[in-house]
């Protein structure tokens, strides 16, 4: 009885991050219109949903080669790949590869200390390899000199400070459209890249026409939707919790990436962190008293959720690790600290799944299919390493687009490997339009000799 009244107390609580089917479908509605304003020619400029054209034109069709040099730069982690895409195999091999931590005085220095600079993050590209400008620095980054110049420049710049290297062409990818390319390699009907990790975007393949701020109507360019920035307007000021706004505000960049804020592994650990305050407040855990540990910002990482939820050892997790917190718990309070978990990891879930629904849906739609088979390529820790988060955001996608067949593929090393693909596209593409202007000029040649047969 006492247990079924805190119970509903506690419920109460977490009623505000329970959405329901029509609420996901509403919000799906809401990023359909962001998106189609990020595509507008005069529109994109006030759009939340910055809708990046990438220049990338094509996924792999298998018959790409060479050799590549990869940097990616994460929410944790640089890495760097050598990346080798074998023709004959179909196979991208990675030769040769180097991880290491970024230091915090790195993430908030000046972009001249970074000397090999950005990919996980917003970029505005002018061309593959011609441009692009760092918009705004995100996941804990704040390097000064950088934001508004062209990464591509300092990143060739920084190359030659080196000496070392002879680089021919660098092309800037962010990882969502890495992600997608080298999943498409493995899988080609993958026109979708999704990463839920210490960030969350996705980019997907667009008709021309639709891409308004691009010259050309046909073909498809890929588009990096930067869909943590959906709600930076206000619209989604009805699905926020009090404790969204509390993250939002205690945050480096209040005001932005709104979305990404209710989602991804570099918040979710926090919205945990301040329901168990605001429950141990209301003197419904921990007999009303917060640890030390407890009223530090930062303290309830993120992996703990996935640690919490485990179907088997879950339970006992939840023990060791309010235990560690400091926290003076009894077998009720681990098994609310378990709910919470479960409460705010199923929110990112299933809103995640409206946003990939909003672009599946936009997708079939584009090429007047009644019914869309496509595959999503993802990467990202929250998504890995959840033990149920997959399951959910794929059960709400099934219902959010049903008329879309989708599989999830993940990603296999990251997105290094696909921004070696992304060149290798590249490549591919302008030898093709190199033999085909030839043989045009042959064509050309051709006739003009017919011609002055015919005079003779
Ligand atoms: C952030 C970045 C975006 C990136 C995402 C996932 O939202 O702005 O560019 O793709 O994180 O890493």
């Amino acid at each position: 009885m006492v247990l079924n009244r805190l119970h509903l107390k506690v419920q109460k609580h977490l009623e505000p991050f329970r959405l329901s089917l029509e609420k996901l479908q509403d919000v799906s509605a809401r990023l359909r219109k962001d998106m189609i304003r990020g595509l507008g020619k005069h529109s994109h400029h006030r759009a939340s949903v910055k809708m990046l054209p990438t220049f990338v034109r094509a996924t792999p069709d298998g018959t790409e080669k060479g050799d590549f040099l990869a940097l990616d730069l994460g929410g944790t982690n640089f890495r760097v790949l050598h990346v080798r895409v074998l023709e004959e195999e179909q196979r991208v091999l990675k030769m040769d590869s180097q991880i290491c931590a970024i230091p915090q005085d790195i993430m908030l220095g000046t972009g001249e200390k970074k000397r090999l600079p950005t990919a996980s993050t917003s970029l505005l590209m002018s061309s593959l390899c011609a441009q692009s400008i760092l918009i705004r620095w995100t996941k804990g980054f704040n390097c000064s000199g950088v934001e508004g110049e062209d990464v591509v420049n300092l990143l060739k710049e920084a190359i030659h400070r080196r000496g070392d290297y002879d680089i021919s062409s660098v092309a800037m990818v962010n990882d969502t459209v890495g992600t997608m390319m080298s999943c498409g390699y493995r899988d080609q009907s993958c026109e979708i890249g999704m990463i839920i990790g210490t960030g969350t975007n996705a980019c997907y393949m667009e008709e021309m026409k639709n891409v308004k701020r691009v010259e050309g109507e046909d073909g498809r360019m890929c588009i990096n939707t930067e869909w943590g920035g959906f709600g930076d307007d206000g619209c989604l000021k009805d699905v926020l919790t009090e404790f969204d706004e509390e993250v939002d505000k205690t945050s480096i960049n209040p005001g932005v990436h709104t979305f990404e804020k209710m989602i991804s592994g570099m918040y979710l650990g926090e919205i945990v962190r301040l329901v168990l305050l605001k429950l141990t407040e209301e003197k419904l855990l921990f007999r009303g008293c917060p640890s030390e540990a407890l009223l530090t910002p930062g303290s309830f990482e993120t992996r703990f959720i996935s640690e919490i939820e485990e179907p088997d050892s879950g339970l006992e997790n939840a023990k060791k690790i309010l235990t560690k917190l400091d926290l003076d718990w009894d077998l009720v309070d681990a098994c609310v600290a378990r709910l919470v978990c479960d409460t705010v990891s199923s929110r990112s879930a299933r809103l995640c799944a409206a946003a990939l629904a909003t672009i599946v849906n936009r997708i079939r739609i584009n090429r007047g299919l009644d019914h869309l088979k496509t595959t999503v390529g993802v990467d990202g820790t929250v998504y890995r390493k959840h033990p149920n988060f997959s399951d959910e955001l794929q059960a709400a996608v099934r219902l959010l687009a049903p008329k879309c067949d989708v599989t999830f593929l993940i990603s296999e090393d990251g997105s290094g490997k696909g921004a070696a693909m992304v060149t290798a596209v590249a490549q591919r593409l302008a030898l093709q339009s190199r033999l085909l202007e030839d043989s045009d000029g042959e064509d050309e040649e051709e006739e003009e000799e017919e011609k002055c047969d015919a005079n003779i």
